[in-house]
Formats: structure tokens, C-alpha cells, sequence
């Protein structure tokens, strides 16, 4: 295996002999003269060790040492010795240096000191690969609800990991689409390949393409050439996210790539094989964009192969409890608190509350409580301070016109707070407060321009 090396030598002789030597073993060899330098560099080399001279002039090799692990305490440094120094080697090994060499350098010692850290490196690095993936494994779990809604589910879930088909995954903003896509990336046989996000309504059309299919290097413009979404898929799976806002230019095209199972660069002609799973989402009612012809069908019956479609939390009330105990053990644990519990009183406040932001809200208003509760109990009063305002439930809750306002602009005035309050949990995003609210996009956007609401800052 190949590994990194960081070397730095004040004689330039050594380095390149040094970088000479290593070279032909295929390691990568990053020369500096200076500490400074390889300081400075140190980030963008990411090295796998060091080898570092111990008498330099701008620092010995131990100070130097020092410095480098404060960037990787891991780091194997090698510390170069003149021969007759014995105590300079001991004091290195002491220091915490992995090996020492002394100079002149014998090649067959160089080789075997790198041969051996870059046997170690490799072990590190599956150790970690097979830890992420046991980690991995468990992702079921960290999917909470009983609930019979929820059981659905996961009986498609469950079917759907074990092929390479299309998912797509609907449902209201907040209910977990994200959380089943990666449940179904990481419990796949893909597990070993990237999972892949690309929110498509995040990335301005005019660069989406660029973004899924990636631009060809073009020498006459000076374009580097940047591999696609798709491509860096390859292996794995794809989740494209919000996938309801692509273009019909973009529709065509991403339709191309589940037909062909190819992709073509911007600029290139040359198509790419590509070995992906497609896992789609979107909060739109995608059935009815499909009607309105908003949505391709032929794109819409491609993604559809398995459907999995989130229930809203208000119809998987009985997951309340355990979504809740979960959130309130995780941002304790996240906030080195200890675990609090949770009052019969609060508990039963949240179980009543309409969640229209549905378990994001939920997670967030157990995050805030968690940070507000003093004592080791979560109190209603810790809960019930995190509501938004819901409608008012009677006229006497209602402000009478007053101060020379009259009905319609205490009505205006309502509104307006209550959209904004809707647009700022949907992060701006119109189509998504619309939905909270129950009116169209149309309504939405009409009141918008009437109330002359405007964001403070716009977009994600
Ligand atoms: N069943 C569940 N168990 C535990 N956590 C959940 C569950 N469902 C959702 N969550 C958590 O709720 C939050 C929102 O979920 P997620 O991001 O997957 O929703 P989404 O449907 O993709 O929302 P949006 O449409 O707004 O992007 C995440 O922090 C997620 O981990
Ligand atoms: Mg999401």
C-alpha cells in the first residue's frame, strides 16, 4: 500500500535521496526544507507519516515533532540521526517518536520502517471501514415508532433493500424521508459504495446539470473537469432529495440515466457506465404534479418501483412516547447532561399538540426543552414554552380592533404573523408553508405579495 510522507531535512541531498528511494516503492513523498513550510502544508497533504531530520536551524527534530502531532497525535514520525548521536535516538524514541534512522540512510532500513508503519496505516484504516459499516448496520434502530403506519413501512423497506431497484420516498416535510434513505443505502449491498445526497432544490437550475452529470475538461476554456453526482455514486446509491423541483429539461435527462444506466459529462460525448441505486424524494403531492404535467410520468413510473410513502406524525400519534424518551437520551447525552425524564404532564402535552412540522418539530422542541428543564425532570412548563402560537380556539382570545385599526387590518396583522411564523419553520421555502398551512402555493404566494411579506434572508 502507498502511503504519505511528510519529510523535512534542511540538505536538500537527503531529500532528495529520500524522495528518490521512497518513489520507487510508489509512496507519495512531500519534501521541505523547513518546518514552517511542512507546517503550512500539513493540511493539504494529510500525510500517513513523517520523516524529520533532528538537527535543523530553525528547530530540532523533536520540537518539530511536537508540532506535528499537535496537527495528528497519530502521526508516526521517523527521526533522522546522525550516527554517532546514540543519545539523540533515545531521546527521540522517548519523546514519541515511532523509529529513529541514522544517516547516511541504508536503504533496506528505510524501507522496512515504512514498510512497516504503511502495513499499520492499512490496518487502521479497514479497522475504521468495518467499524462504520457494524455502525452502519444498526440503522433500523435508529428509525423509533411501532406504530402500524409505521410497520408499512418497513415492510417495504425491508423488501426493497435487497434489490437495486428505484425508491421513492414521499411525504410531508419533517416525517423521516431522509432517515429511510440512508436506512435504505447503509442495510443494501451497497454498504461497502458512497451514498450520495443531492437536494435538488437546494442547487440553482442553471447548475444542477452540471452538479448530477459533471462538466468534461475543455481546453480552450480553461474548464476542469468535475465528475457528477452520478458518477461519485457509482457503487453506491444516489439520494436525490426534493426531486419534484427539477426543470423538465433536467427531468428528461435524469430519465435518460435510469433508462441507459449511463452518464454523459458536460461536454463530453462520451458516456460513462454507472453501477447506482436511485433513491428519490419529495413533500409534493408527486401523483398530482404527474396530472398538471408538472412531473414526467415516464420519469415518475421509472422512480417508482418501490414507494414508500412517511405518514405525517399526527397519524402515528402512538410513536409519540418513544420518538420523545428517544429525543430526550440523545440531547442529553449530546449535552453531557444527565438523563432527565420526562413528566406524565409534558409527556401528555405532546402527545395532544398538533406537529405539523411533524418529527423534526418534535425533535426540535425536545432539544429546546432539554436545554431549558433545571432540574433532572422535564416539566410541562418546559414543553408548553416551546409551542408556536396555534389559532386562536375562541373569538375572546382574538385582539378587538383598536388604536384606529379597523377588522380587516387586525385580520391582515394575524395573517401575516401567522405566515410568518409558517415560513420561517419551512425555512422560506413557500411551497412547503403552504402545505403546512393548507392552502396552494398560488394562495400563498398572492398573500405574500399582499401582506408585502418579505424574509429577512432568503433560500437555505
Ligand atoms: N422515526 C424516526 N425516528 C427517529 N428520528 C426520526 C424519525 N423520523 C424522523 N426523525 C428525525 O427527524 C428529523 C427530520 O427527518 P428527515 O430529515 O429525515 O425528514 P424529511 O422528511 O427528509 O424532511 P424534509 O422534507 O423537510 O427534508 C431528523 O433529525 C431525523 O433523524
Ligand atoms: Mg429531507
Amino acid at each position: 500500500m502507498s502511503v504519505k510522507i511528510l519529510t523535512v531535512d534542511d540538505d536538500i541531498n537527503v531529500l532528495k535521496s529520500v524522495e528518490e528511494l521512497l518513489s520507487l516503492k510508489k509512496h507519495k513523498v512531500f519534501p521541505h526544507l523547513t518546518v514552517r513550510d511542512a507546517l503550512a502544508n500539513f493540511d493539504d497533504v494529510q500525510p500517513d507519516m513523517a520523516i524529520v531530520d533532528f538537527y535543523m536551524p530553525d528547530m530540532t527534530g523533536i520540537e518539530a515533532m511536537k508540532r506535528l502531532h499537535e496537527r495528528n497525535p497519530e502521526l508516526p514520525v521517523v527521526i533522522l540521526t546522525a550516527s554517532r548521536e546514540v543519545n539523540d535516538a533515545i531521546e527521540a524514541i522517548k519523546s514519541g517518536a515511532y523509529h529513529y534512522l541514522t544517516k547516511p540512510i541504508l536503504t533496506d532500513e528505510l524501507f522496512f520502517t515504512v514498510d512497516k508503519i504503511a502495513e499499520q496505516v492499512k490496518l487502521k484504516d479497514e479497522n475504521r471501514r468495518l467499524k462504520e459499516e457494524l455502525g452502519k448496520r444498526y440503522q433500523f434502530d435508529s428509525i423509533i415508532g411501532r406504530s402500524g403506519a409505521l410497520q408499512d413501512v418497513f415492510v417495504v423497506l425491508n423488501r426493497a433493500v435487497k434489490t437495486k431497484s428505484t425508491i421513492l420516498i414521499t411525504g410531508e416535510s419533517g416525517t423521516g424521508k431522509e432517515l429511510i434513505a440512508r436506512a435504505a443505502h447503509y442495510n443494501s449491498n451497497r454498504v461497502g459504495g458512497p451514498f450520495i445526497k443531492v437536494n435538488c432544490a437546494a442547487i440553482p437550475e442553471s447548475m444542477l446539470e452540471a452538479e448530477l452529470f459533471g462538466i468534461e475538461k475543455n481546453i480552450a476554456t480553461g474548464v476542469a473537469a468535475r465528475p457528477g453526482k452520478f458518477e461519485l455514486a457509482d457503487g453506491g446509491s444516489i439520494f436525490m432529495d426534493e426531486i419534484g423541483e427539477m426543470s423538465g429539461a433536467t427531468q428528461a435527462k435524469v430519465l435518460r440515466v435510469l433508462q441507459e444506466r449511463e452518464v454523459e459529462r458536460i461536454g463530453s460525448a462520451k458516456p460513462k457506465k454507472v453501477d447506482i441505486r436511485i433513491i428519490a424524494a419529495t413533500n409534493i403531492d408527486i401523483a398530482e404534479a404527474v396530472r398538471e404535467k408538472k412531473f414526467r410520468s415516464d420519469l415518475y413510473y421509472r422512480l417508482n418501483v418501490f414507494h414508500i410513502h412517511m405518514p405525517p406524525l399526527a397519524r402515528r400519534k402512538d410513536d409519540i412516547p418513544l420518538l420523545a424518551e428517544y429525543f430526550v437520551k440523545k440531547y442529553c447525552e449530546e449535552n453531557g447532561l444527565p438523563e432527565k425524564t420526562l413528566e406524565p404532564r409534558a409527556l401528555d402535552y405532546l402527545c395532544r399538540r398538533p406537529w405539523p412540522g411533524n418529527i423534526r418539530e418534535l425533535e426540535n422542541a425536545i432539544e429546546r426543552s432539554v436545554g431549558t428543564a433545571e432540574g433532572d425532570a422535564i416539566t410541562l412548563a418546559d414543553v408548553e414554552d416551546i409551542h408556536i402560537a396555534p389559532p386562536p380556539a375562541s373569538a375572546d382570545e382574538v385582539e378587538t380592533p383598536v388604536n384606529g385599526k379597523n377588522l380587516d387590518d387586525v385580520v391582515a396583522d394575524y395573517e401575516r404573523k401567522l405566515l410568518v411564523a409558517a415560513l420561517e419553520r419551512n425555512r422560506w421555502k413557500q411551497n412547503k408553508a403552504a402545505q403546512e398551512m393548507g392552502i396552494s402555493e398560488r394562495s400563498i404566494w398572492y398573500k405574500i405579495k399582499k401582506l408585502g411579506i418579505a424574509p429577512e434572508k432568503e433560500g437555505e
